[in-house]
């Protein structure tokens, strides 16, 4: 009997969402704390290959669902390996939330193609990969950037420009973050399309709010990577009044921010696509407690801990 298991982690977006889908620079980090994995192992002869994720109450074969996009991953990982269809079934596996801008659809795609692809005894390094998900990434919402496939698959903190080869984020000083998911549920390719809209009404307006978001980037880019965190907050504070104008922020996520705020995070904002979903805070290691509990009294439905580094 063989088996195989990957993993592959959610995400959080420091810096620069949305504005990357239209060319500017953006920072993610993994988030370790939470995961979507996958086992394959040997079925019965003549059964093909089988998916099932019991906490998305699906089970399917790859044979019937054309469309779906677990069943694309398999299909690409045989067609990218040139191998036939095994007689295996697919376990998966997920504690990232769903619609809530942590990368949960990229990360199920990452791990069911590295597990997929180990058992058929071809393992895809990260860059085949992060290409491989990014094909399923655009059937989740038409323009992806690649930002969210490509900080799953490697891994580690990137600065990301559409269209080049990710570069790795050297954080000069670890900091810690608290992630608040204000429990209403948003669809990425809701919040993508809602700024296309609105950019085809008025580019001339959205170019340079976009413009703006891609300078903070830039600078934070700089301050993490000089480890000098006194500088991050109020880049977070200025990004966050630009998603704002450019319409993605919502009622839910701005009592978390405010709350975060006035328990003494040094800065917050939404991450992701927004308009629902989380926010992130930075926090002093030793504010991180008292931080969630306002968090959770301000309807914080969880909040996870975690250290960027
Ligand atoms: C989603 O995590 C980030 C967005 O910028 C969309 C994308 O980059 O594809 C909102």
């Amino acid at each position: 009997m063989t088996s195989h298991t990957a993993s592959a982690p959610g995400k959080i977006i420091l810096f620069g969402e949305h504005a990357v889908v239209y060319g500017q620079p953006a920072l993610a980090a993994p988030v370790h704390k939470v995961q979507a994995k996958a086992s394959v192992a040997d079925s019965a002869s003549g059964s093909g290959l089988v998916i099932e994720a019991s906490n998305l109450n699906l089970r399917l074969s790859i044979a019937e669902a054309a469309t779906h996009a677990l069943a694309v991953t398999a299909r690409l990982v045989l067609e990218k390996l040139q191998k036939p269809e095994p007689d295996a079934l697919i376990t998966i596996q997920s504690t990232i939330p769903i619609a809530a801008g942590l990368g949960s659809g990229a990360a199920v795609s990452a791990a069911l193609a590295r597990a997929l692809s180990g058992y058929l005894g071809s393992p895809l390094n990260q860059a085949e990969l992060s290409t491989l998900v990014y094909e399923i990434e655009k059937l989740h919402h038409g323009t992806p950037s690649g930002i969210d496939n490509t900080v799953v698959c490697y891994g580690r903190p990137v600065y990301f420009v559409r269209g080049t080869p990710p570069e790795p984020l050297r954080v000069g000083r670890a900091f810690h973050m608290i992630i608040a998911d204000t429990g209403v549920t948003s669809p990425t390719h809701v919040a993508v399309g809602g700024v296309r809209e609105r950019w085809e009404r008025d580019r001339e307006k959205y170019d340079a709010l976009f413009a703006e978001i891609g300078q903070i980037a830039e600078q934070a880019r700089q301050a993490i990577e000089e480890g000098n965190l006194g500088r991050l907050g109020p880049l977070m504070t200025r990004n966050q009044s630009l998603l704002g104008q450019i319409g993605v922020s919502c009622n839910a996520l701005e009592r978390l921010i405010d709350a975060a705020e006035k328990a003494g995070a040094q800065g917050a904002k939404l991450s992701g696509g927004g308009l629902g979903g989380n926010m992130i805070a930075l926090v002093a290691p030793e504010s991180a407690g008292p931080i969630e509990k306002a968090l959770k009294q301000t309807g914080a439905i969880r909040t996870i801990h975690t250290i960027v580094q």
